[in-house]
């Protein structure tokens, strides 16, 4: 028996899941956990949601609520829907606990001590009408590698490139739009250059087990040589700094995540009562660990998360890192903005959970972006799930019912035709087996699949509905082996589509869970004699016109609550108050000689006199505005606009048809009166 440490990649707490996380990082490490567990390993699998860092505050001050109402709502969802995929996790928490809190500072202070970890001060972007830094994702500008204009802080997500703030083109506070400056401020630094020769020696050691994108990422970052990283961010969320004067930082979200294998592990050995019981796994070099992510993870967990556990020492770094390529939705990225996305949660209410599990096993993006479209998903539960396994396991079953009492005799009358029928099941199988090891989910779901076109050929060719007439007996044998190769595929469905792998094996009239079996157990054949209970048929067949109808619907209602989830961030009544609000009267209203929408307004108020520019040409004559007491606001930072200067802004009302319309005081007032 060997061990076996599973770690997939944290889910953001900022979203739901979606089948993309699913296919990508989810499902394979559960197909490779069933497997092992059932070959006797033992296996350790743990996860958890990433509650801190940017993505979260960013969606916070989007919908205006705290970064901890939404990384809990989010978490509360996300384990629910994995619970109910089967993901089978020995451990799914979460980065916000005071477990991991603890470890994640016990690492940061060995690597201080070991003089990895060291102080710099360095200029970051700061925004100065926020009055505060802009880490990572609270800037956004043009990419400087590709030319995308929505390029984030902290990565492009059109070519895929990590980025640091400074990097981006024409960047923009994500809160205000004004471009930041740069400020000095002091940070932790990770010595990443300290780990090359290490990270050299341990990608030659790795790289035959490895997949080409995993070798290729690892390989680029490793040639452009290795920068020291930031590892400290100014935000208020996250794992504190367990140092004096840090009190407004927080450790940097990757820095902290992936030390949560380890915090996981931990809590899982606590809770399990034996809180030694991590080291097994951790400290044991013959306990192989396998990571399972999105290929946008790779470098954290080839680079930096080695770099940590060498830091650390006596600690046992990733021995494979099976990373997929991307999932598409009708041939783009999923995406939550643009309303291309299923989500995990919605798909469970509507259809059968292993069905799923099978299209994304045989769909996986292994070695290339892979396509989910509704008609695929259809056909290929039809063709493949309806027509080739449960028709088969229908056909075999109902006939042996009718005709014997349990699993009928072989009485010594086995055909070649039935031999090399179970010589092909246990092939299949053992194959199958040999594709999880080396994480080859699609080969692996491939002798599955095989096996179930060749049993069905193999049924139909022996045309058990005439034998029976003529020699039950030799009917029986045939029966007896189409039963022994059912039981082949209940073993090798175990691991892909655990729920209906127990169905079958409740109706080959086999005892107890089938997840607690041993996968050897397909070599062992069912007893003639054993009673057999009333087959039910595995899956059901789909309409398509009625999955898209269901699905159309469903999109309309999604879209229809998007305007109220994007609301404006809320704003402090502090906040509200800095804002000088001030009725003017229009002195007079001239064009821009620059620019045909815009105007130029002179604007009284009381003791001074305003220059505003306003967009309002295509709306108002100039002899509607002139003389009327408008609202603007007062304080705003001067700006050009085409050359021109603007000293504030007016305040005027547009609705979604737009009509445009000045926000007019109704009675006298004195000039430069200030608005509450
Ligand atoms: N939350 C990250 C993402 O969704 C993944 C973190 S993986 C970990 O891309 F190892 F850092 F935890
Ligand atoms: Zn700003």
């Amino acid at each position: 028996m060997s061990k076996v440490f599973i770690g997939v990649a944290w889910p953001y707490a900022n979203g739901p899941l979606h089948l993309g996380h699913l296919a990508g990082s989810l499902l394979p490490p559960d197909i490779f956990a069933r497997y092992h567990r059932m070959k006797g390993n033992e296996v350790l699998m743990v996860s958890g949601s990433d509650m801190h860092g940017t993505p979260i505050t960013v969606t916070a001050e989007k919908e205006g609520i705290t970064p901890e109402e939404v990384a809990t709502r989010f978490h509360e969802m996300n384990s629910e829907a994995i619970h109910q995929t089967n993901i089978s996790f020995d451990l799914f928490t979460s980065t916000h606990t005071p477990n991991h809190e603890e470890t994640v500072q016990w690492v940061f202070k060995t690597l201080v001590e070991k003089d990895y970890i060291y102080k710099k001060t360095s200029n970051e972007a700061f925004c100065a009408s926020c009055q505060r830094f802009l880490p990572d994702r609270y800037v956004e500008g043009t990419c400087p590698h590709c030319d995308y204009e929505e390029a984030r802080g902290d990565q492009c997500d059109n070519c895929g490139k990590t980025l640091e703030p400074e990097e981006l083109k024409d960047s923009k506070c994500k809160l205000c739009s004004s471009s930041p400056e740069m400020k000095p401020t002091e940070h932790f630094y990770l010595k990443l250059s300290a780990f090359e020769p290490m990270l050299e020696d341990y990608v030659i050691v790795n790289e035959d087990h490895w997949r080409a994108n995993v070798k290729n990422f690892t390989k680029n970052w490793l040639d452009s040589g290795l920068k020291d990283r930031a590892i400290t961010r100014d935000l208020t969320w996250g794992v504190p700094i367990p140092e004096e004067g840090f009190e407004k930082k927080r450790i940097y979200v990757w820095f902290e995540a992936v030390c949560g294998y380890f915090s996981a592990s931990k809590q899982w050995a606590k809770e399990s009562g034996n809180p030694d019981k991590w080291k097994e796994f951790w400290h044991d070099p013959e306990c192989k660990h396998f990571y399972y992510l999105g290929k946008d993870n790779i470098p954290f967990h080839t680079i930096i998360w080695p770099s940590i556990l060498h830091g650390v020492g006596d600690m046992n770094l990733p021995y494979d890192v099976p990373a997929n390529e991307y999932l598409m939705l009708n041939s783009e990225q999923f995406s939550k903005s643009r309303n291309n996305a299923i989500w995990l949660h919605k798909y469970l209410e509507r259809y059968d959970v292993d069905v799923l599990r099978y299209y994304l096993s045989v769909n996986m993006p292994e070695n290339r972006d892979s396509d989910f479209t509704w008609a695929d998903f259809v056909r290929r539960n039809n063709t493949e799930l309806m027509s080739a396994l449960s028709n088969l396991i229908h056909r075999v079953l109902t006939f042996t019912k009718k005709h014997f009492d349990g699993v009928p005799q072989k009485a010594g009358r086995l055909t070649e035709e039935d031999k090399k029928m179970l010589e092909f099941a246990k092939e299949a199988i053992r194959k199958e087996g040999e594709a999880i090891e080396i994480n080859k989910f699609k080969d692996g779901i491939g002798e599955l699949m095989a096996l179930a076109h060749e049993a069905n050929r193999y049924f139909t060719a022996s045309e058990p509905w005439k034998v029976i007439k003529e020699d039950k007996e030799l009917c029986g044998a045939g029966l007896n082996t189409s039963i022994q190769v059912l039981k082949c595929m209940a073993v090798g469905m175990a691991p892909y589509m655990p729920g209906s792998a127990q169905k079958l094996w409740d109706m080959l009239g086999q005892e107890g869970e089938i997840a607690k079996a041993s996968w050897d157990a397909y070599l062992e054949e069912i007893p003639e004699g054993v009673s057999l209970p009333e087959p039910k048929p595995l899956f059901t067949k789909m309409d398509l016109d009625e999955v898209l109808k269901i699905e159309q619907a469903a999109s309309e209602e999604e879209s229809e609550e998007e305007p109220e989830k994007e609301k404006m961030p809320i704003v402090t009544f502090d906040e509200f108050m800095k804002l000088d609000l001030r009725v003017g009267k229009v002195l007079s209203v001239d064009p821009h000689p620059k620019a045909d929408k815009l105007y130029v307004l002179k604007v009284d108020l009381g003791n001074e006199q305003r220059q505003i520019i306003a967009g309002l040409r295509p709306y108002y004559e100039p002899e509607e505005m002139i003389g009327k007491t408008i609202t603007i606001v007062a304080n705003l930072a001067p700006a050009k606009l085409r050359g021109v200067e603007s000293q504030g802004m007016l305040l005027a009302a547009e609705d979604d048809k737009g009509v445009v319309s000045l926000l007019v005081s109704d009675r006298e007032i004195t000039n430069g009166s200030k608005v509450h």
